[in-house]
């Protein structure tokens, strides 16, 4: 995250994962919407009922927070004492990890194979659990690579979790960019808790609208667990969401626009560098290629960006060092130009 919010800006930025941030025009009301008072103290009712009607569940079953940060954060406090053992998927989102160890947890890790192109594998969760795992955290689609958990396997870590008294945590930020509607784990069982938010794939990252899906006693510990970690929401950023969840369905559709744009051209960027391994996107708004025989890919993008004004985030802030994440959900003439520029790069091979 330091490395992040700290560098340098890029004029053909293919670092972001974010859907292409909406302006003010793209919210139609917004202005009208502008309030400073309300009520919010357990989130916003209308706010609520909205996330709630949107997947399916009752309003008790959601809890607010500042952003997806903000909501798995809260379920690692809500659920996690110092000594507790946390799994958490590896290649993984640096902030996940971060959150249990902040909280005096430990961390284990759990592998998503390259070979099977990232799958979430039960048998890998059974071998890492023991009676004082109380979280197993998974991305869907994952961070950074995209790749969907299939919920069959979830259903089966639901019940190897369950039967040491565990959570599994998966954060579905990305679920709604991944081109077709996709479900929800949270209706998979009680042991689920879902976190998402309107930053990755709505281009609604200011409006920091996060929320997490639970049962309904988890989500009164949640909310007890809000208490003392920012009190409330901002009612300001809350009537804006709300707004957002009715006029979800096109900013969906702006979605799909987009990425149905962006995604053939960096599906052909990737066929069409044969030095290059890679799994495939699906869906969603990153890839994960690597350069077999290169063994850390910082200084193929440091070059990237000093040569070529580009930006990539290097593997091994996600601990896989030869690969690099491509985000191909912002403008499409950048994206264009971006991969053009990553290619003239492959060709000068820039990594030596
Ligand atoms: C897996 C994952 N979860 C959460 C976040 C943060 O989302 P938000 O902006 O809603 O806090 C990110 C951002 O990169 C992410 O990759």
């Amino acid at each position: 995250m330091e490395w992040a919010k700290t560098r340098p800006a890029a004029r053909f930025d293919l670092a972001i994962s974010n859907v292409l941030g909406c302006s003010i025009d793209d919210l139609p009301g917004a202005v009208e919407a502008l309030a400073l008072d309300g009520r919010n103290d357990n989130g916003y009712r209308p706010l609520l009922d909205a996330i709630a009607r949107r997947h399916g569940v009752s309003p008790a079953r959601v809890t607010t927070a500042q952003g997806a940060s903000g909501a798995n954060f809260l379920a690692c406090a809500a659920l996690l004492a110092p000594g507790d053992e946390v799994l958490v998927e590896r290649p993984g989102y640096d902030p996940l990890m971060g959150a249990a160890r902040l909280l005096g947890a430990h961390v284990v890790r759990f592998d998503r194979e390259f070979e099977s192109d990232y799958a979430v594998d039960p048998e890998r969760v059974a071998a890492a659990i023991t009676s004082r795992t109380r979280l197993v955290i998974i991305t869907s689609p994952h961070n950074p690579t995209g790749a969907l958990a299939d919920h069959a396997a979830l259903q089966e870590i639901g019940r190897i979790a369950a039967a040491r008294g565990a959570h599994v945590l998966v954060d579905e930020v990305y679920l709604d960019a991944f081109g077709e509607p996709m479900p929800t784990a949270a209706l998979l069982g009680d042991q689920f808790i879902v976190s998402s938010s309107l930053t990755k794939a709505y281009g609604l990252a200011g409006l920091r609208c996060g929320w997490i899906l639970s049962s309904e006693d988890l989500a009164a510990r949640l909310r007890r667990a809000r208490d003392v970690v920012d009190g409330t929401g901002s009612i300001v950023a809350e009537r804006l969401s709300v707004l957002a969840f009715e006029h979800l369905d096109t900013l969906a559709a702006r979605t799909r626009a987009l990425l149905g744009a962006n995604m053939p051209l960096v599906i052909a960027f990737l066929r069409s560098r044969p030095e290059l391994a890679y799994v495939e996107p699906a869906g969603g708004t990153v890839a994960f290629p690597r350069i077999p025989g290169v063994v850390d890919t910082a200084r193929f993008a440091e070059r990237l960006h000093t040569e070529r004004e580009t930006a990539v985030v290097p593997g091994r802030f996600f601990e896989a060092p030869a690969h690099f994440r491509i985000g191909f959900s912002g403008a499409t003439s950048v994206l264009r130009d971006g991969l053009q520029r990553l290619s003239s790069a492959l060709d000068a091979r820039a990594w030596e």
